[in-house]
């Protein structure tokens, strides 16, 4: 057992555990934060995807001893039932979960997309978002509700965008 003093969602936390404990099963087991979802737990599937500073990480795969001071972010530190964030509202919008499970995952890999990137195009987004799966098969309104949270920030702060341009087709 080794100590690790880790950063989520902008708050401190400390945890024993294994080094080689992955990521995902310190956030879901000590920290009991539930967003992020076991699939696979061999980086095919992108579940357990959450933010690692800028990036986009699969969780299962990032033992916690290399975190470090990084800081990691999940689904939990987006918004609220209350007031959730814009990329949650938008795939709320579009119902874009059917089993939910794999929305997470989906909702941080698309949050490192909207960081990079102001204003993708439909191609972007889907490129982007390639690594995560859906089992359900809701990947084009996964993909529209990428769109929404992009023209939605892209309008600025305070904008409501009805847009309903899909990000290429109509399902
Ligand atoms: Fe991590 Fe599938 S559970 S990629
Ligand atoms: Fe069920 Fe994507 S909504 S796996």
């Amino acid at each position: 057992m080794t100590t690790f003093n880790l950063r989520v969602n902008g708050k401190p936390h400390t945890v024993d555990t294994d080094a080689d404990t992955p990521l995902l099963y310190v956030l879901r087991n000590d920290l009991q934060m539930n967003g992020a979802k076991f699939g696979c737990g061999l980086g095919q599937c992108g579940a357990c995807t959450v933010m690692l500073d800028d990036a986009a990480v699969m969780s299962c795969l990032v033992p916690v001893s290399v975190v470090g001071e990084r800081a990691v972010r999940t689904v939990e530190g987006l918004g609220t039932a209350d007031a959730p964030g814009v990329l949650q509202r938008a795939f709320i919008e579009e119902q874009a979960a059917q089993c939910g499970y794999c929305i997470a995952g989906m909702i941080m890999r698309a949050t490192e997309l909207l960081e990079q990137s102001a204003a993708p195009t439909d191609d972007q987004i889907r490129e982007h978002m390639m690594p995560n799966l859906c089992r359900c098969g809701t990947h084009m309104r996964i993909l529209r509700a990428v769109r929404r949270a992009a023209d939605t920030m892209h309008a600025g702060p305070g904008s409501s965008t009805s847009s309903t341009s899909s990000a290429g087709a109509k399902a």
